[in-house]
């Protein structure tokens, strides 16, 4: 169950600013820098909510940079019983390093997280192109996104 050479899965560190965290979320959406200190207390406020906030990334070791991440956020709901659903969230695999099988990697990690905490499901939004992705990592297609932005 190899990543490949120089590759390692981790959680999130508190210093992965300066191994650009960001600039890989930016193939996603606007991910501009945050200062050190907003970075560390976003970081303290995921770890404050233990149980909620789970981040992992995939760590090329020789440059020392992210080359792919991933999160679940666990949702504990009054319905089904008091069940628990993951929410999957910002995956990206750096541009140099798609097609390795690295977003797989991290979906299924992320699926483990959310078995082993007692998710009943996992549900996620994404665009059209990433639906044959999410259908190789066992995922269907079922109802709409909403959005409105404020
Ligand atoms: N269309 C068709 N098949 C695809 C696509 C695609 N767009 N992307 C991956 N696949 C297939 C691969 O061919 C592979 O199939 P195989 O097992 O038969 O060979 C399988 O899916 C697994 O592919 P990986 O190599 O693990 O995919 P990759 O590491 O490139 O990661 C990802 C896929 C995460 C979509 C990546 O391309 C990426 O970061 N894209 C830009 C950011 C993005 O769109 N992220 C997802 C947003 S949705 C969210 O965050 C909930």
């Amino acid at each position: 169950d190899s990543l490949g050479q120089d590759l390692i899965l981790r959680p999130l560190a508190s210093d992965d600013h300066t191994r650009g965290h960001l600039d890989l979320l930016s193939i996603l959406t606007a991910a501009p820098q945050l200062s050190p200190t907003a970075y560390s207390d976003i970081f303290a406020h995921h770890k404050s909510c233990p149980s909620t906030y789970f981040t992992i990334v995939i760590v090329h070791e020789s440059t020392d940079t992210l080359v792919a991440c991933g999160s679940i956020v666990l949702e504990r709901k009054f319905v089904r019983g008091g069940g628990l659903i993951g929410h999957i969230e910002d995956i990206a695999v750096a541009k140099s390093m798609q097609g390795r099988k690295l977003g797989i990697k991290i979906i299924n990690t992320l699926e483990a997280i959310g078995r082993a905490k007692g998710c009943y499901k996992i549900i996620l939004d994404c665009s059209k192109d990433n639906i044959p992705f999410y259908e190789k990592c066992g995922f269907k297609h079922k109802e709409y996104q909403m959005v409105r932005y404020l």
